[in-house]
């Protein structure tokens, strides 16, 4: 402690001040004091300590003056001692303030290098499903068809019924799905729709011929989780319908999707399957990614993933069966198109050598960062 501020800590009575002069001398020592402690470097300044030296509540030098001094002066002085207290602490006050506010906005500028590398944030990636959607949508952009949406709850009429799946058609076993608890009076029943193809109504409703059509979405099955099942996953719904679409102009389509998706080697055949609203219906598999259809796996063996058949079924197709133009005022004589159904999640396990559908569901990032 200097002089002058152990002066603060004693009365004036002690200090041998009795007069007013004598009191304006001691006020202006303490104030040289104080600018003395301001004009040092702001560097080397801690501007909470001397915040807390000059105006600190209990034992800051103005609260002292006022204990010590102003507090216990003798009736004669304590009206100079009151003005110059308060002289004091407004200049105090008022050079605190402004140093702050200058030390603030020089350490804001220096906050701002445009030279330093930006902060990375973690932002993720695209799930690997998404990801496939994205590569699917894009070749078929590619080829002129668009993508359309519809509604993940939907009616029998749409999912069933339009599909020329009637209520007691045996088909309705292997896709009976999830039923909406509705309150009583709603219009309903409603359901979590088993596949993508009611958006195939849904779109030749609103548009006339010619359609070109992709539905990305979801569709849930009331199928056990295994391998290979989810009650949950992914389809791509294919449309086209025109006056003259031929069996010829699907397969080519059909053909040239498998090639840019797996690559030119892979080879496509389709095999008879039924489906009540394709006739003909067609199951198209692709040969086996793993083996090169061969049937053989590298190390010899018999390939696993095709079970030696070289093969490997990738989703169901078929040319529009007319009475599904009945049910959205198209002329069967008139136009003619095909439609397929891709089950999105099984074709990514082909692609990228995965032997579990679970595991795009488990949010597992082990997992998901292999997909950046
Ligand atoms: C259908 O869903 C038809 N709507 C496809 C279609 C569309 C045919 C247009 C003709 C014209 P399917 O039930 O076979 O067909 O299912 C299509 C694909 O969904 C299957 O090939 C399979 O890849 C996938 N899939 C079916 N069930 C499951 C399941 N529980 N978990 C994961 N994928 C499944």
């Amino acid at each position: 402690m200097t002089t002058s501020e152990s002066k603060v800590s004693q009365t004036l009575a002690a200090l041998g001040v009795t007069t007013a002069e004598q009191v304006q001398s001691l006020f202006a020592e303490v104030r040289q004091l104080f600018d003395e402690d301001m004009s040092k470097d702001a560097v080397q300044i801690l501007w909470k300590e001397l915040r807390d030296k000059w105006i600190g509540r209990k034992s800051g030098l103005l609260t002292l003056i006022g204990d010590n001094w102003l507090k216990v002066a003798s009736p004669d002085l304590k009206r100079t001692v009151g003005q110059e207290l308060n002289k004091l602490k407004s200049h105090v006050q008022e050079v605190l303030s402004r140093r702050e506010a200058a030390s603030d906005s020089s350490e804001a500028g220096q906050s701002i290098d445009l030279s330093l590398p930006g902060v990375l944030r973690p932002i993720g990636t695209h799930h690997p499903i998404r990801q496939v959607f994205q590569e699917i949508e894009d070749i078929f952009f590619s080829i002129g068809f668009s993508v359309g949406e519809g509604p993940e709850i939907e009616t029998p009429y749409y999912n069933f019924e339009a599909l020329n799946i009637p209520e007691h058609h045996p088909v309705r076993d292997d896709m009976d799905t999830f039923y909406l608890d509705l309150p009583k009076g709603a219009p309903g029943p409603l359901l979590l729709r088993t596949h993508t193809s009611p958006v195939q109504i849904r779109t030749m409703e609103k548009r006339q011929p010619p359609v070109r059509v992709i539905v990305p979405g979801k569709v849930y099955r009331r199928d056990n989780p295994d391998a290979t099942h989810s009650f949950m996953f992914h389809q791509i719904e294919g449309l086209a319908v025109d006056t003259d679409i031929t069996f010829c102009d699907f397969t080519g389509t059909i053909d040239y999707f498998v090639k840019q998706f797996f690559g030119e080697s892979v080879k496509t055949r389709f095999r008879p399957s039924y489906f009540p609203f394709t006739e003909p219906s067609v199951e198209f598999d692709a040969s086996c990614v793993f083996c090169g259809g061969t049937g053989t796996a590298k190390s010899g063996g018999t390939c696993g993933k095709c079970k030696g058949s070289g093969w490997i079924e990738l989703f169901g197709a078929g040319m529009v069966d007319p009475a599904v133009y009945g049910f959205v005022n198209y002329d069967p004589k008139k136009v003619s198109g095909f439609a397929f159904g891709i089950g999105i999640d099984r074709l990514a396990m082909l692609k990228y050598g995965i032997d579990d559908i679970q595991v795009f569901f488990q949010n597992d990032v082990r997992f998901l960062r292999q997909f950046p």
